[in-house]
């Protein structure tokens, strides 16, 4: 989703307006601008496609000045191209915008009929016409944006600047977030911390509703009621500040390879010492008659594979729902259930509103995510931490198993709490949770033996994923991973499903992967895997040692994961899985990090 940076200051602000705009990159994007106020009067700089497209432009005209604003744009309404890239303008007023106005085209009509004129298609110039055409009317500009919030309606978060007014920037936001930066004698408004954490670890979260006045002094708040209100401010953590690569060649990489370490620290939330686990804000799973969990993309997956779990270790019913689904489907809710929302960044619309239609029906809600000061955290009665720490790639990796670490935990703790484990049995599965990290590390070894197989994957046309039990969602999640950054076409499967329709997929060469440990389940899957290869089909087996010599007679290209206790089963395979769609993208030469058309967080339904 777009990304926003502004900065009230008195040094100059463009270079570091791009650099803002560089750390937001991972949010995904297809265009980009910048606007600071040049003698007065707001001089813009814009570019279809990358970061490098908009300094080509700006060295060609350069351009300076201590207050400025600049926005990288994930196109909405409108073709991505340099008339609808952000900064948008109208008489005095230059706004950037994240979010739809889903009014838009009622309040253009509106100023039309005043006799007001559009360039874009896009629904934030209408938000800047409307703030000019109240300024006309005789108003400030504080009074203009407050008038100007009150008539939108739909999700966003905005940053205005003012011809004229070189110690003023007014941010707002309603279902997008963004943040305050607290600067000595320099005031920073941003999408999120990453957008301001090198410039100050002192922020300010803006709640639902706030807008905010922005001066070289400081910044005052006010809440939806336009009642001046003070918030908290929050010291950034030094990671949360800056985020860089080390001496890896993408963000995916190094965050594949930090999971051992995140995952360690995500259990150290929950498992104690003496191996019982803690749950937060008092969740108490006897309480409920069953868990539903709603989330979207790999943290649905994360969702699926916890379903199981829950089931048979708690013996607690659970549903998932792909969130975008779940509200239309008119679910038969009831007030015993727990509604369980996973999400990294913890903005994603779907998500939210699935959260908020369950609020309104009176269950409990409780958040899992990454971001803690997130919207879908704000608004749970239950948060739930993973500490991934920030997650840049678009593709989900270390969020992904820190989600199933943290799950796994609370399956566990549920089995408890509920009488279906005994002490001892909790104890032995929290025992095996501590070990994850290591056969995380160990399952990192198989890298070599994956990038070994990527050249020959990158030529696929269409690639099948197979697993059974909790395999099932990581094969979908193998997929997932698979499509998103390789561009490959990619199913995931019910290995016992291929029979009923897409075994007549399988061609001579037809790849697939199959993700079976040599667990009670291996047999039938062994099965499935002698149907595929008589029928052509290239075999990829991620197992152990004892399901790639079972298997050996079909001669897959085998990936040997270590021998793993079945509850952190799925956690350890993951990385094979990751690591796998990560290298055919590297052969394939794909923007690993920020793949065509998608963004890191979903904010719009
Ligand atoms: C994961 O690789 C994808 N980028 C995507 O499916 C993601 O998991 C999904 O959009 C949910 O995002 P969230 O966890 O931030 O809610």
């Amino acid at each position: 989703m777009c990304g926003i940076i502004g900065i009230v200051g008195d040094k100059p602000v463009a270079e570091r307006l791009l650099d803002g705009l560089r750390r937001l990159e991972y949010r995904g994007y297809d265009s980009a601008g910048l606007a600071v106020l040049d003698d007065g009067k707001a001089a813009r700089r814009r570019a279809a496609g990358k970061i490098k497209a908009l300094e080509s432009a700006f060295e060609a005209d350069p351009v300076d000045a201590h207050i400025g604003i600049a926005h990288t744009r994930w196109a909405t309404h409108g073709a991505p191209n340099e008339t609808n890239a952000h900064p948008h303008r109208a008489g005095r007023v230059t706004v950037i915008h994240n979010g739809i106005i889903e009014n838009f085209r009622e309040l253009k009509d509106e100023l039309h009929a005043k006799g007001r004129t559009f360039v874009t298609q896009t629904d934030s110039e209408a938000v800047a016409v409307l703030v000019d055409q109240a300024m006309d009317e005789g108003i400030t500009p504080r009074e203009a944006v407050q008038g100007a919030l009150s008539r939108l309606e739909g999700a966003f978060a905005l940053v205005f600047l003012f011809d004229g007014e070189d110690d003023l920037l007014i941010g707002a936001r309603r279902g997008s977030p963004l943040v305050v930066g607290l600067g000595d004698g320099e005031t920073y408004l941003g999408s999120d911390a990453m957008a301001v954490g090198p410039l100050t670890r002192r922020v300010i979260y803006l709640k639902e509703g706030d807008w905010a006045v922005a001066t070289r002094a400081g910044a005052t708040v006010y809440d939806e009621d336009n009642q001046e209100v003070t918030r908290p401010v929050a010291l950034l953590e030094a990671n949360q500040a800056v985020a860089a690569k080390g001496n890896h060649r993408h963000f995916m990489e190094k965050e594949i390879y930090e999971q051992p370490e995140v995952v360690a620290r995500t259990l150290s939330a929950y498992v104690n010492e003496d191996l019982t686990i803690s749950l937060r804000d008092g969740l108490d799973f006897s309480q409920f008659s069953r868990v539903l969990i709603t989330a979207c993309g790999t943290a649905s997956f994360a969702g699926e594979i916890a379903r199981y779990w829950f089931e048979q270790v708690a013996k607690l019913p659970v549903e998932v729902d792909i969130a975008s689904e779940f509200r239309y489907r008119e679910p038969a809710l009831d007030t015993g259930a727990l509604a369980l929302f996973i999400s990294q960044s913890g903005e994603t619309a779907d998500t939210l509103a699935a959260l908020r239609y369950c609020k309104d029906a009176g269950l409990t809600t409780a958040a899992l995510v990454n971001v803690p000061e997130s919207s879908i955290a704000r608004e749970a009665d239950i948060v739930l931490p993973t500490l991934a720490g920030p997650e840049i790639g678009v593709a989900s990796t270390k969020a992904f198993t820190c989600q199933l670490a943290a799950l796994a935990a609370l399956a566990v703790a549920a089995g408890a709490q509920r009488g279906a484990l005994s002490k001892d049995e909790a104890t032995a599965h929290a025992r095996s949770l501590m070990h994850a990290p290591h056969l995380m590390n160990k399952a990192l070894e198989t890298e070599t033996d994956i990038q070994a197989m990527a050249q020959e994957l990158s030529r696929a046309r269409d690639v099948l994923y197979l697993g059974r039990g909790v395999y099932f969602p990581l094969a979908l999640e193998g997929a997932l991973k698979l499509k998103e950054i390789s561009y490959i076409h990619a199913e995931g499967y019910a290995a016992g499903e291929l029979k009923h329709g897409p075994i007549a997929l399988i061609e001579d060469g037809t790849p697939v992967i199959v993700i079976a440990p040599h667990d009670k389940l291996f047999d039938k899957t062994a099965s499935n895997m002698q149907e595929v290869a008589a029928r052509g089909a290239r075999l990829v087996l991620i197992s152990d040692e004892k399901g790639l010599k079972e298997a050996a007679d079909l001669e897959p290209a085998g990936i040997a994961a270590p021998e793993a206790d079945p509850l952190i089963a799925p956690i350890v395979y993951a990385v094979p899985v990751q690591l796998l769609a990560y290298h055919v993208a590297v052969e394939k030469g794909t923007d690993v990090d920020q793949p065509r058309n998608l963004a890191k967080s979903v904010t719009v339904e």
